[in-house]
C-alpha cells in the first residue's frame, strides 16, 4: 500500500515509495475537487482538531478545508486564548483534547520537536503543520506535487532555493525530499542565512545569486524569518533585496521557461518583486491549491486509507 504511519512528522523519516504514496492520493483527491459535490465520507464521524501556536494562513486553512471535504468535523483553537496561556503543559493540552474524542491532531508550534513528542503520547494520527525551524513536511509535498505537475518528475532537474535558509523548515523538509526525488538542489543566500553545513544534506550551497540560477528549472524564494532570529543575519532590509532580491534582471539568469515558487507568506519587493510575484511563471497559488489535495491525501493516509481505493 505505500504507507503505514500514524503521523506525519518530516520528510527525513519517508521512503521514496510513501512520497508517491501521498502524490497518488493527492492526485486522486485534485481529481475529486473538480466535481460538482466536492466531498467524499472517507472521514465521516471523526473529530479534527487544529492546534496552531504559530500565525498561518494557507496551512491552517487547507487542512481545515480538507478535512471537511472528507466529511470530518474540524475544530480550529486559537492557542493564544487556549488554557496553555495559564500554564498548562502541552501535554496536558493534548491529552484533554484527546480525553474529549478528538480522532486527529493538526499542530503548528515554535519548538523543534514538538509534532513527535505529542504523536509519541497519542493514540491517535499527528500532522506537523510547522515545528520551530525543523520541518513542515505537507508544504514539501505540495511544493514538489506542484513541480511534478510540471515537469513530470523531479529526476535531473535544477532548483534553487534562495533566502532565509538557517530559520526555514519549509528549506529543510524541501530539502529532503526534493532530493529522494532526484532533484540537484542549490541554497543560495548570504552565509549568515545559509551555513556551509547544509552540504552534508547532500545540497549545494553558494553565496552569488548569478551563478546559483544558472541553469535552473525552478527558483523557490523564501522570506526572511524574523521571528526566529536573535540578530539581524544582515545590514538592513533594503541590503538584503539588492544583493537577493528576485527581479526581471534576475530572472533572465535562470532557464528561459523557470518556475518561481514561494511558500508564502511573501513579502513583496523584499525577496521577490511585485511583478514577478503575479507572473505567468509564477506558480505560487497553484502551490496553494495543491496544498488542498496533498493535505486530504495525507489526512487519509495517516488515518489507515488506502491509496489504491482512492479514485478521482
Ligand atoms: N506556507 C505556509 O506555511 O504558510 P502559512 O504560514 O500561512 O500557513
Amino acid at each position: 500500500m505505500g504507507w503505514h504511519r500514524k503521523d506525519l512528522i518530516g520528510i527525513e523519516e519517508l521512503s521514496v515509495e510513501e512520497i508517491n504514496t501521498v502524490f497518488k492520493t493527492a492526485e486522486a483527491f485534485k481529481g475529486l475537487l473538480t466535481r460538482n459535490v466536492a466531498k467524499t465520507p472517507v472521514l465521516r464521524g471523526k473529530t479534527v482538531v487544529n492546534l496552531f501556536f504559530e500565525p498561518s494562513t494557507r496551512t491552517r486553512v487547507a487542512f481545515e478545508m480538507a478535512a471537511k471535504r472528507l466529511s470530518a468535523d474540524v475544530i480550529s483553537l486559537d492557542m493564544k486564548i487556549s488554557s496553555t496561556s495559564k500554564g498548562e503543559t502541552l501535554r496536558d493540552t493534548v491529552e484533554n483534547i484527546r480525553a474529549l474524542s478528538a480522532d486527529i491532531i493538526i499542530m503548528r508550534h515554535s519548538a523543534p520537536g514538538a509534532a513527535r513528542y505529542i504523536a509519541d503520547v497519542l493514540d491517535i494520527p499527528v500532522l506537523n503543520a510547522g515545528d520551530g525551524a525543523h520541518e513542515h513536511p505537507t508544504q514539501a509535498l505540495l511544493d514538489c506535487f506542484t513541480l511534478r505537475e510540471k515537469f513530470g518528475s523531479l529526476e535531473g532537474r535544477k532548483i534553487a532555493i534562495l533566502g532565509d535558509i538557517q530559520y526555514s523548515r519549509v528549506a529543510r523538509s524541501n530539502i529532503w525530499a526534493m532530493t529522494k526525488l532526484g532533484a540537484e538542489v542549490t541554497l543560495v543566500g548570504p552565509s549568515t542565512l545559509v551555513p556551509r553545513h547544509f552540504e552534508k544534506m547532500g545540497v549545494s550551497v553558494s553565496h552569488d545569486l548569478r551563478s546559483a540560477l544558472a541553469d535552473k528549472d525552478a527558483v523557490m524564494l523564501l522570506r526572511i524569518q524574523h521571528e526566529r532570529q536573535n540578530a539581524s543575519a544582515f545590514p538592513s532590509l533594503n541590503e538584503y533585496t539588492s544583493m537577493f532580491g528576485l527581479n526581471k534582471e534576475r530572472l533572465s539568469w535562470l532557464k528561459k521557461d523557470a518556475v518561481i515558487m514561494h511558500p508564502g507568506p511573501i513579502n513583496r519587493g523584499v525577496e521577490i518583486d511585485s511583478e514577478l510575484a503575479d507572473s505567468e511563471q509564477s506558480v505560487i497559488l497553484q502551490q496553494v491549491t495543491n496544498g488542498l489535495a496533498v493535505r486530504m491525501g495525507a489526512l487519509y493516509l495517516c488515518t489507515g486509507g488506502n491509496a489504491d481505493a482512492v479514485s478521482a
